[in-house]
């Protein structure tokens, strides 16, 4: 049996998935979205939806028994991180030996737990990644749709030079400017005006009380406020949360069949079910929808899906790196959690680098100045499918970022040397250590665009299947990703909207 049938699936709550359900619901589509995590509408106990990073609890992790926070130690002390009870918590860690990848769980996809960057790609380097898309297009058409749609702001400069919030960046900023660095603000989908009603005592805190990686419970524009809402508005789209897609296969009336499994939020398996469907859409993150497509191709499920499925994986050279500051330059005790500061040093011909200013939340003076480097790493990851365990693992080797640590290196070198300062050794686990190269925000390919599908997001020879997330991009972004993640899910579906669904309906 194919059970129960729904023209839509979309797989995912994230970027691609829900500008990818808009679409469709607006052509009249009706769409099922399946979500792996939890809604997070509801407060818990102590009122609040989310936890904070200062005081995590279950809320804060996917299935763990110890919080793994990216900044793990303090002194080189595991003082940050806190023993919890497993549960579907928002922020998920996937470990793959000698690389680890955050990821959002929950409705809403990694918008419920980034830094809310919201960057565009220089123009000659997205022409670089995906060749196959029209540059000029995207900026004249679809980065401003999906920023429109995102709620993208800015920050106000004058409120920004003066507050005590942001001392942390303005420190970071002249210490870059001693080395020749160009600084640049950077856009966000954290409401600005709700942050300075924050600091005034009249809105609720969230970024000015170390709220971020965990959920904010104020002033956050995720998509469950944005295109989602716009989506369930539309009356055609329903969102099933803790509802994984397991395996997918092809259904015998034409279209696909998901087996899904439902589980309750300590992660008890409730049902498990079969639904079929005249068109799949994949928004699972690079993560989710190269597992999906990997395991159907090597169990034999879509034996046809081709060689370029999982190849193409990086994670945009992430590369993390604090500073220690002398005492006549402290960063401050107060500090806002979201990013509004870059340094620009991308035309550098042999280590480009972007590095963004982010905070440390302590609450107390550390004299740190935090960074998150993207440079640009042309080492790339497969993924493979184990048939014993039925996961996904990654070929990446420790040696593959160097080129990511060297930039970074050579950037961060330059700072310090213009201000007489040092590294900080202590933030990134027992062993002293300057940069930490092993985890990424930023997981980007496995079914990379113009490769693994046609130039928007088909599966060749899989009629009705379309991949509409990070994993299209291959590997390398230079920039924070979701704006583009979103601008391109605008494009493809635009074009899917034309030539295939309307046709196809009558419409
Ligand atoms: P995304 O990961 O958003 O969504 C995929 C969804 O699918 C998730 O909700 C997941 O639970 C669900 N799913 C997965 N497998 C499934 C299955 N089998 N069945 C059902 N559901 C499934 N980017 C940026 O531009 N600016 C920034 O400031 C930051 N900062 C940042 C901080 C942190 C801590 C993280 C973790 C990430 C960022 N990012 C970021 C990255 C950004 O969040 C990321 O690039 C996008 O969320 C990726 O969007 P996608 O649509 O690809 O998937």
């Amino acid at each position: 049996r194919d059970g129960a049938f729904v023209p839509a699936v979309v797989v995912g709550t994230g970027y691609g998935a829900a500008v990818t359900a808009l679409r469709l619901a607006e052509a009249g589509e009706r769409v099922l979205m399946l979500e792996m995590g939890r809604w997070w509408d509801r407060p818990g106990a102590d009122g609040r939806v989310f936890c904070g990073m200062l005081d995590p609890d279950r809320r804060s992790s996917w299935f763990r028994t110890r919080t793994a926070a990216p900044l793990g130690s303090f002194l080189w002390l595991d003082v940050v991180d806190r023993n919890i009870e497993p549960y579907a918590g928002v922020l998920d860690r996937v470990d793959f030996g000698s690389m680890a990848v955050y990821a959002g769980r929950g409705v809403g996809g990694g918008s419920l737990v980034n830094g809310g960057m919201a960057v565009a790609p220089r123009r000659d380097y997205l022409q670089r990644v995906l060749p196959r898309v029209d540059a000029a297009e995207m900026y004249r058409r679809y980065f401003p749709r999906a920023r429109a749609m995102l709620r993208v702001n800015g920050i106000d400069r004058t409120w920004f030079e003066g507050t005590e919030w942001y001392r942390y960046s303005r420190v970071a900023r002249e210490q870059a400017a001693r080395a020749g660095l160009r600084s640049v603000f950077l856009d966000n989908v954290y409401d600005f005006r709700h942050m300075r009603r924050e600091a005034d005592g009249t809105a609720p805190r969230s970024a000015l009380a170390g709220e971020l990686i965990y959920g904010n419970n104020h002033g956050r524009m995720s998509l469950d406020k944005t295109y989602l809402a716009a989506a369930l508005r539309t009356g055609r789209v329903t969102i099933a949360p803790l509802h994984r897609a397991k395996s997918l296969r092809r259904r015998r009336a034409g279209g696909y069949v998901l087996t899904v499994e439902r589980s309750d939020e300590t992660g008890r398996r409730t049902a498990v079910k079969e639904i079929g469907c005249r068109r799949l859409f994949l928004g699972a993150g690079s993560l989710g929808t190269t597992e999906l497509l990997l395991r159907a191709r090597e169990t034999g499920a879509l034996p046809d899906l081709g060689p370029e499925i999982g190849r193409g994986w990086g994670p945009n050279g992430n590369v993390m790196a604090a500073r220690a500051n002398h005492g006549t330059d402290p960063t401050g005790c107060h500090q806002s959690t979201v990013p509004a500061l870059g340094l620009d040093d991308w035309d550098d011909p042999r280590h480009p680098v972007f590095a963004e200013v982010t905070p440390v939340p302590a609450g107390t003076e550390t004299w740190i100045s935090l960074y998150i480097a993207i440079t640009r790493n042309p080492e790339r990851g497969t993924f493979v499918y184990d048939r014993a365990t039925d996961r996904m693992g990654l070929r990446w080797t420790r040696d593959q970022n160097r080129p990511a640590v060297d930039a970074a290196r050579s950037f961060f070198d330059r700072v310090n040397r213009a201000n007489r300062t040092d590294y900080r050794y202590d933030l990134f686990g027992p062993r002293a250590k300057a940069f930490a190269d092993d985890f990424t925000y930023h997981p980007l390919g496995g079914c990379v665009l113009g490769r693994a599908t046609d130039s928007y997001g088909r599966i060749p020879g899989h009629p009705g299947l379309y991949v509409t997330d990070g994993s299209l991009v291959p590997g390398s972004l230079g920039v924070n990703p979701f704006l583009t993640i979103t601008a391109l899910a605008e494009r493809n579906i635009e074009r899917i909207v034309r030539q295939d669904v309307l046709p196809a309906s009558g419409r």
